[in-house]
């Protein structure tokens, strides 16, 4: 019998992960299941675990490149409406579920005049991949905001951790062997007028600054301690530095672009040319910040 037979949620096979990623490169996931809500995740979980098939959990899309050939275990999108919630929890705090757009929480947090988050306009991520990855600007980081986080580990275990027993670093959580349900995200009471000015501003300077001409997947690597991986790699005089359909965007350094025909071994070349020649120029070992998922 298939191991998917009444689950509720939508299940495709063969799927074609490039059009899960903001890269648009990979090639097809055996299993695709967006669970209907906790009970499908966890029910979809235990029948994975008996038949030995391989998990991972996705988010937007917008950080990860998907190899290209493609992931036989099951891929899980928690995009459901039963996942993606946000609501208000007392006066200064909200309750958001894994797959809630990051944009989705910026505004609903401007529209109720709930200031704190506006960093995070811009960033084309779930909450749930946020937090796994600690995603921010500059000095600030989704952390800053988080006080709770609904974990359930693969077993299907489900417990609230504390932020203070989380531990948060540069673009790290340590959350990696557990699945992000939600979290309880602390705000302050600000005008939503400003919010909306200020959220401009950022999005604005964004799209100044950032290539959104192709697909790719924001910046590739971490950036060192008090550096900017993108100015290094513009230092190395990189720009414009291609292997077959993946370039080094002329815009910024620290975004590779997907020409039309990218594949995922054409990014990775790439990625080592620029680590290679940023290692040899600096002494510094670029850390890549986009997860790549194979077999
Ligand atoms: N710079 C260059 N050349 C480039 C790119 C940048 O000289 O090609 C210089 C800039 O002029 C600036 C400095 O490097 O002086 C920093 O650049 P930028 O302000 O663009 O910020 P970043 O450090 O490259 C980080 C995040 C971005 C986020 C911006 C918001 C990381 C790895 N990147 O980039 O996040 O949008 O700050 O200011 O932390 C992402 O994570 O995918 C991402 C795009």
């Amino acid at each position: 019998m298939n191991w998917w037979k009444g689950l509720e949620g939508r299940l495709r096979l063969d799927e074609p992960l490039r059009r899960h990623s903001s890269f648009r490169i990979g090639g097809k996931a055996r299993f695709w299941y967006e669970p209907k809500d906790i009970e499908g995740l966890r029910e979809a979980l235990r029948r994975i675990k008996q038949h030995s098939i391989k998990a991972a959990i996705i988010g937007a899309g917008s950080n990860i490149l998907f190899d290209d050939s493609g992931f036989k275990g099951a891929c899980l999108r928690l995009c459901s409406p039963g996942f993606s919630a946000i609501s208000k929890a007392g006066s200064s705090s909200i309750v958001c579920g894994a797959g809630a757009m990051l944009k989705d929480i910026v505004s609903f947090a401007g529209s109720h005049n709930m200031g704190g988050a506006e960093f995070l306009a811009g960033i084309p991520g779930t909450l749930g991949g946020a937090i796994i990855m600690n995603a921010g600007v500059e000095s600030r980081n989704i952390s800053d905001l988080v006080s709770e986080v609904d974990l359930m580990d693969y077993s299907g275990r489900v417990r609230a951790v504390k932020k203070e027993n989380i531990a948060f670093a540069y673009r790290r959580s340590r959350l990696g062997r557990y699945i992000v349900l939600g979290a309880k995200l602390r705000l302050f009471a600000r005008e939503g007028e400003l919010i909306g000015r200020d959220v401009r501003r950022i999005i604005d300077r964004r799209l100044k600054t950032q290539d959104y001409s192709h697909p790719s997947a924001g910046c590739v690597f971490k950036n060192p301690p008090s550096d900017s991986a993108g100015r290094l790699i513009d230092i190395c005089g990189l720009k414009g530095e291609r292997v077959g359909g993946a370039e080094v965007s002329s815009r910024h350094a620290n975004f590779i672009i997907n020409r039309g025909r990218a594949r995922s071994r054409d990014v990775i070349r790439l990625m080592n040319i620029i680590k290679g020649r940023v290692k040899d120029e600096f002494g510094i070992c670029l850390e890549p910040e986009i997860k790549i998922l194979g077999n």
